[in-house]
């Protein structure tokens, strides 16, 4: 039966792993390093003094992410991943500032706000799938990249033609590789300043025009016509240029593989594809979220299989016990998101697709975390899911999805992504 095709995995390293096979795989790919036995153990520790530590149990993720929140900061890595997005925006800020930005961004992100926006939602897929060919093979990325950027542009940070999304769409997977996702240059004692430069990231082109998008549309604030945006609330408590361009990596990359993945999953499930068109359909072209229980159980499924955001990362701020093992002062720690979502120990048939392990009746397990835990938790929980359901279903209710001989491979870096794209045939039902 169709539905119980393998699903496309990550590769871990099959062994115990050498220094030297651990840099040779990082090199480009940091996830690549993480050996196997993630998926039975619940910590694992490389190799060397210092290395880093792999968590894979919700428990020691909670210990780390919220219960020592004095013994534990975010990695100086993961930092400066964010110190080039967001500046000094919401998810680059610490201490007070952090906190203001966050108290004043939340009232965004309730479930009545959320709600307000899932016409938008449904209004911005239409508009690029009623531009989609009859029956064509898609490249699932910039498919759903051109439909988060138009959800973006719309609802978080209203751009009222001010910039055209479909052109920052196509800019956002440069800038994504070029000041998002880690580079082996990184790990280099240098300034700031020094890395930005050896990286590249002042001299790319798509990495210029992303940031002079997210300055035109903070300078266009300056109209004073009221706005009922995310950004709205964030006028006066945290920098404005800086809380749209981090809106990139956090908005775009994360839902964006989200949904391709979705989409890539049911190409090779027609059952699925049909419960889901029926929903959608009876939904209609604005559909509330108490008629889209199916879609909204497969993207959780999705979130497990495909954890967005595949490895959290903090430091030791002091030496300490964590899991048996003494963590060192500085010392890495990486929550791995995606080996606790597919953790053996953790879930029946872990890499099965089954939407319906989400049926509220069998209750919900802990190692479902796709979202972080803890103050610095996404604070777009609730946003991400809804509007995921709203994408797929509006995309099922107008297309069936069929697979191609396109073989995905999979990489953890900043998102679960594949490294040579997600490619389906889609039909106009
Ligand atoms: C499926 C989609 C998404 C997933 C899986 C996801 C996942 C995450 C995770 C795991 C974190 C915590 C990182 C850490 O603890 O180191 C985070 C933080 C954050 N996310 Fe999301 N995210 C998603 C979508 C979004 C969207 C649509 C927004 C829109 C504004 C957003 C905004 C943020 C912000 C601002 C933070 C930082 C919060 C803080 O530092 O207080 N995310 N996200």
């Amino acid at each position: 039966m169709s539905g119980e095709q393998a699903l496309p995995a990550f590769k871990f390293l099959p062994h115990e792993p050498s220094l030297w096979q651990l840099v040779r795989q990082g090199v480009g790919d940091v996830g690549s390093c993480i050996p196997e036995r993630i998926l039975n153990d619940f910590a694992v520790q490389f190799p060397g003094p210092g290395s880093p530590l792999v968590l894979s149990h919700p428990d020691l993720a909670r210990e780390v992410l919220n219960d020592r929140l004095g013994q534990f900061e975010r990695d100086r890595f993961i930092r400066r991943l964010f110190r080039r997005s967001w500046g000094q925006g919401l998810a680059g800020a610490e201490g007070a500032a952090w906190e203001r930005q966050r108290k004043a961004a939340a009232p965004f992100f309730t479930p009545p706000s959320v709600k307000r926006q899932l016409q938008a939602f449904a209004r911005e897929t239409d508009a690029v799938a009623g531009r989609l060919p009859e029956d064509a093979e898609t490249e699932l990325n910039s498919l759903a990249l051109r439909i988060v950027a138009r959800i973006v542009f719309a609802v978080l940070v209203e751009a009222r033609g001010q910039i055209d999304p479909d052109a920052v769409a196509s800019d956002v997977p440069g800038y994504i590789a070029r000041v998002v996702d880690f580079s082996p240059i990184d790990l280099l004692p240098l300034s700031e300043r020094l890395l930005d430069w050896l990286n590249g990231v002042d001299r790319d082109p798509q990495v210029s025009r992303v940031r002079a998008a997210a300055g035109r549309l903070a300078a266009s604030r300056a109209d004073g016509a009221s706005r009922s945006d995310m950004i709205t609330l964030l006028e006066g408590i945290g920098p404005v240029r800086d809380n749209i361009g981090g809106l990139i990596p956090a908005a775009l990359d994360t839902t964006v593989h989200g949904l391709s993945w979705a989409l890539n999953t049911l190409a090779v499930r027609p059952e699925w594809q049909a419960r889901l068109a029926e929903e959608a359909q009876a939904a209609g072209p604005s559909p509330a979220l108490e008629q889209l229980l199916l879609a909204r159980r497969v993207v959780q499924e999705v979130l497990r299989l495909y954890a967005p955001a595949p490895l959290l990362a903090r430091s030791a701020k002091f030496d300490q016990v964590l899991a048996g093992h003494k963590v060192r002062r500085g010392q890495t720690v990486i929550v791995a998101l995606y080996a606790m979502h597919r953790h053996r120990q953790l879930w029946v048939d872990p890499d099965r697709f089954d939407p319906d392990r989400f049926l509220p009746e069998r209750g919900v397990n802990p190692a479902w975390m796709p979202f972080g835990t803890g103050p610095r938790m996404c604070i777009a929980a609730q946003f991400a899911q809804a509007e995921m359901a709203v994408m797929l279903a509006r995309l099922l209710a107008q297309f069936s999805l069929h697979p191609t001989s396109h073989q995905p491979e999979l990489a953890l870096r900043t998102a679960t992504r594949s490294r040579n794209g997600l490619v389906v045939r889609m039909r106009r039902r």
